[in-house]
């Protein structure tokens, strides 16, 4: 990205006009990353802005239909089109990466086709390394900078992802580690609503996927129509819930564009490139902070949370932690989503944890993502509900899958499994 772009980025994401979605589509695949990023930080950005980027899910520029001729001849070999009856070559939906489009096969079965829309790889590559350069520039010109995290953890990170997310071929691995998990733990905790779409892997490569048509309308549509019941969203938390906190192993994307519910209620998971882990100790400091805060036990929850700490803290350290959080939550359990934003109120959690020395690396960032996916879908859908106390029940359930006499033990340093490079995002300069 150069300079000039990056600034007139970040008019858009910090002006007073409305933000232009279509121009930060123009800027090119890292500033529409970025977008969907800050879209998650209201306490960052203004809230009303994060609520506008969140747009970036869902909307994306579609290319010419000639070109989508063209790209799938070059992604294809002379045979693929023989095994179609018809392709439509207009597009029935876009999203940052790729496009779809319907088909039939020979045997009347229907499909569709996703391709990726252009070469990213290069110039996205290139905008990162440009990127990453100015950061550390405005880094060493403005230290305060660091307040907002660790940037260049983050470009890294979604460096990371997106580069996964380019090769289709990742989503059909991503699929199937996801179905297998379900059959694995099917005896503990068994998941009967969840499916995963067919896909053809013999007419699929790296840049063009085969799918089963899936007509069911996908959570975006049904809480636009309204049709998601508040039951049906706890149903999703349940299944979702069980990967994140039970497994450890989960959809990295799910935001409400990348999953269908059909009319009896079951869910079909897609996009399912970017498989994210939480390590251990992340995943169960979380689990517990929130099945005791759903108990109405607050310090046995707060506690939780520190078991991730990378030194516990003691003395003055903590009681500021301990008396932050118990302002924080000081009639929290009982109120609605649309009284207290989860998000904002779970920035501030992170503020307060992060300060009491618990670091959120890069394996913490997807199940925070992921949390406040389920808070967006709940306050779009069901403003007025009591969530933590509505999640209480499947909390307890979880806990077949996570001991919770154990929820307060910490795990050593040195015995926590470190995924990947374990940078902290979010570290404890972010006063
Ligand atoms: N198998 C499918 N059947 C029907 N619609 C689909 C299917 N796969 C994707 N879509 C539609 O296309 C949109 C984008 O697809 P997705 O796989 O999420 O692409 P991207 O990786 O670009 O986000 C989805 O939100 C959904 O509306
Ligand atoms: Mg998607």
């Amino acid at each position: 990205m150069r300079l000039t772009k990056m600034l007139s980025f970040a008019k858009e994401l910090r002006g007073k006009k409305p933000v232009d979605i279509d121009k930060i589509q123009s800027m090119g695949l890292l500033a529409v990353k970025l977008g969907q990023i800050c879209a998650l930080r209201p306490d960052l950005l203004d809230p009303d802005r994060c609520i506008q980027l969140q747009e970036l899910y869902s909307r994306a520029p579609t290319i010419p239909q000639e070109n989508f001729e063209q790209l799938l001849t070059k992604y294809t070999d002379e045979n693929f089109r023989s095994n179609f009856k018809h392709i439509d070559s207009k597009p029935f939906a876009a999203a940052s990466i790729g496009q779809i489009h319907r088909a039939e096969l020979l045997d009347g079965t229907k499909v569709v086709i996703k391709i990726i829309k252009a070469d990213f790889e290069k110039s996205f590559r290139r905008d990162v390394k440009r990127m990453k350069r100015w950061v550390k520039m405005g880094l060493f010109f403005n230290p305060k900078l660091k307040k907002v995290g660790n940037p260049i953890g983050l470009l890294s990170h979604i460096e990371d992802y997106t580069l996964r997310e380019l090769n289709l071929l990742n989503e059909i691995k991503g699929k199937q580690r996801l179905e297998q998990l379900a059959i694995d733990y099917n005896d503990k905790f068994p998941m009967p609503k969840l499916s995963f779409p067919k896909i053809w892997e013999n007419l699929s490569n790296e840049r063009v996927l085969v799918i089963e048509e899936i007509t069911a309308p996908t959570l975006e549509s049904h809480l636009n129509a309204q049709t998601m019941e508040w039951d049906d969203l706890l149903q999703l938390f349940r299944i979702h819930g069980a990967f994140m906190f039970g497994m450890g192993v989960f959809h990295g994307d799910l935001h409400p564009g990348n999953a269908m519910m059909t009319k009896d209620k079951d869910f079909i998971f897609i996009d399912t490139g970017a498989i994210c882990e939480a390590p251990n100790h992340v995943r169960k400091a979380l689990f517990g902070f929130f099945y005791f805060l759903a108990k109405g036990e607050l310090k046995n929850a707060f506690d939780a949370m520190l078991t991730m700490a990378d030194v516990e803290p003691t003395g003055e350290t903590l009681e500021i932690y301990y008396s932050s959080m118990f302002e924080l939550y000081d009639g929290f359990v009982g109120t609605s989503v649309s009284e207290v934003s989860l998000t904002e109120q779970m920035m501030k959690t992170v503020r307060a944890a992060v300060l009491a020395g618990c670091s959120f690396g890069d394996d913490a960032f997807p199940i925070i993502r992921s949390l406040m996916y389920m808070d967006g879908m709940v306050l779009k859908g069901h403003p007025n509900v009591d969530l933590i106390s509505s999640m209480g029940p499947y909390l307890d359930e979880f806990a077949t899958l996570i001991d919770p006499t154990t929820l307060l033990e910490r795990t050593p340093v040195a015995q926590r499994k470190l995924v990947g490079k374990n940078r902290p995002l979010i570290t404890k300069t972010a006063a």
